[in-house]
């Protein structure tokens, strides 16, 4: 109390006898946040497919929470955004977007989120079709999306100082920032940072295309051109002031043809503005101790409930409710970059240890037949759960002792990030992110050569150790209280935007 009065006495004082300039010192603006707008084509809460949608929705509300920016994410309004999530949403208004010959209808939605907002590109014809991707017209939905997101800037009257572009979705949005908008004033100052989440995909397209979809002339047709193709990609890299991967690991490797999917020369030649920021993960989201998806909770310091969500997890797969044998989990797209074919190569060996095997996810045909047969004919030790079930991830996450990432291939990873705060322990292969995030007998296990058998004596030194229940535990420790946060990536972003505004 006594202090608060003294306060306020001086703050009076200070007022009466103060010459004006002094007066007006307070009052001086305080430091304007940095406006930064994601581009990208799915994010969490509202709609993910994969992990994309998970770094959008954590890292744009940990940038938001430094107080330091104004963050906003754009995304296009599908059919699959829940309608309980739709209800919160505000409408804007409209206008109507020219791509080419086309002139579309742009709804706009909008919604705050942890301290983001998050606006929605409404167009029915585009986007009123189940799941996100896999439509013939991808080309156009996005490059329709792409130029939405600059024809909004001046109906909002935002116009971000970073306009952050993530993966070949957005890609355009970068190209046409710089070829058709930089010239208008508003526009000039607008960076453009682009994200490669997986060079694997990089909108390809037949050059016939490139004025009557794309809506880019000749003059530009170098950017975009390559490999005798549109590259959407490509154009991003070449347009854009910085790129990034999301690991260290996987902007060296993309350098080299084995990554990179064709690109590696664009890469090497734009090496000068390439930067690899770790991915982090939601850990609020992600934590062992208050997730309600698992069976019983528990924490890096007592472990002891872990063994009931291991029983439940075993009792649900009908797996022999066995304390002791080591359950080794995979939960993955089904798709070869994951490493599945050094799986399929040596599972049923694998199979003659004590161990139970569960794997999780959907994909290509051939591996989902496999899985669903070897489930037959091992049903007490195999289970296949063909289905993306964000519980039973979670209930997976948390009942099993060892997680497999054996990817030929990872730009990040987020899965062995979320095992480890489970206290399960990846065993994974030494690439992208893998590498960056796994520390052999830190938090984990690794192995080098895309090599069955060496990922096979991995996994049964992995089930050896487990044995040593002393040793293990602290092994879970480590790994359940490795730093994971967004805390230390968000600065090096901080840090990249501040450099690229200089
Ligand atoms: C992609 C990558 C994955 C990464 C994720 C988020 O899905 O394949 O490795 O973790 O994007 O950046």
């Amino acid at each position: 109390m006594a202090n608060r009065k003294t306060t306020n006495a001086a703050t009076k004082t200070t007022a009466k006898t103060a010459p004006k300039t002094t007066v007006k010192k307070p009052s001086a603006k305080p430091q304007e946040k940095k406006k930064i707008l994601f581009v990208a084509s799915e994010s969490t809460p509202f709609i993910a497919t994969g992990g994309l949608a998970e770094v959008i929705g954590s890292l744009s509300k940990s940038l938001a929470a430094t107080g330091k920016f104004d963050v906003r994410v754009v995304i296009p309004l599908y059919s699959d955004i829940k309608k309980e999530l739709r209800d919160k949403f505000t409408y804007l208004g409209n206008l109507y977007v020219h791509l080419a010959w086309r002139n579309q209808y742009c709804g706009i939605f909008s919604c705050e989120q942890d301290g983001v907002t998050f606006y929605f590109i409404d167009n029915e014809f585009y986007f009123k079709r189940p799941g996100c991707y896999g439509y013939f017209d991808d080309g156009e939905r996005f490059a329709f999306f792409s130029r939405s997101v600059l024809e909004i800037m001046p109906f909002l009257n935002f116009y971000p100082d970073v306009m952050h572009c993530h993966d070949w979705q957005a890609a355009l949005a970068a190209i046409y920032l710089k070829t058709n908008y930089c010239f208008r004033e508003e526009y000039q100052f607008i960076r453009a940072l682009f994200t490669i989440h997986n060079i694997e995909y990089q909108g390809q397209y037949s050059l016939d295309l490139l004025c009557d979809l794309f809506d880019i002339f000749g003059e530009y047709r170098y950017l975009v051109e390559y490999k005798n193709s549109i590259n959407l990609m490509k154009g991003a890299i070449e347009c854009c002031e910085k790129f990034s991967t999301v690991s260290p690991r996987y902007a060296q490797e993309i350098k080299n043809p084995y990554f990179a999917h064709g690109l590696d020369r664009i890469i090497r030649n734009n090496e000068f503005k390439l930067v690899g920021i770790l991915n982090g993960i939601d850990d609020v989201g992600y934590n062992c101790a208050l997730d309600s998806h698992l069976f019983a909770n528990f924490t890096a310091d007592d472990f002891s409930n872990k063994a009931v969500c291991k029983s439940e997890l075993q009792k649900m797969l009908n797996l022999p409710q066995k304390p002791d044998t080591p359950i080794v989990a995979m939960v993955s797209r089904l798709v070869s970059h994951k490493g599945l074919d050094l799986v399929t190569n040596v599972i049923e060996e694998l199979l003659q240890d004590d161990i139970q095997f569960v794997i999780l996810g959907t994909g290509d045909a051939h591996f989902e037949g496999y899985f669903s047969d070897l489930a037959r004919r091992y049903p007490d030790k195999f289970s296949a759960n063909i289905v993306f079930n964000g519980d039973l991830s979670r209930k997976i996450y948390s009942g099993s002792d060892i997680f497999l990432m054996p990817s030929k291939s990872e730009p990040c990873g987020l899965s062995q990030m979320i095992a480890c705060r489970y206290g399960t322990i990846p065993v994974v292969r030494e690439t992208g992110g893998l590498y960056d995030s796994i520390k052999p007998l830190e938090n984990g296990y690794t192995f080098t050569n895309y090599n069955a058998h060496d990922m096979m004596y991995v996994i049964r030194q992995a089930v050896s150790d487990y044995k040593n229940k002393e040793e293990w535990s602290k092994l879970m420790y480590r790994a359940a209280t490795t730093d994971f946060s967004w805390s230390h990536s968000a600065k090096e972003y901080e840090a990249l935007y501040l450099d690229m505004l200089k």
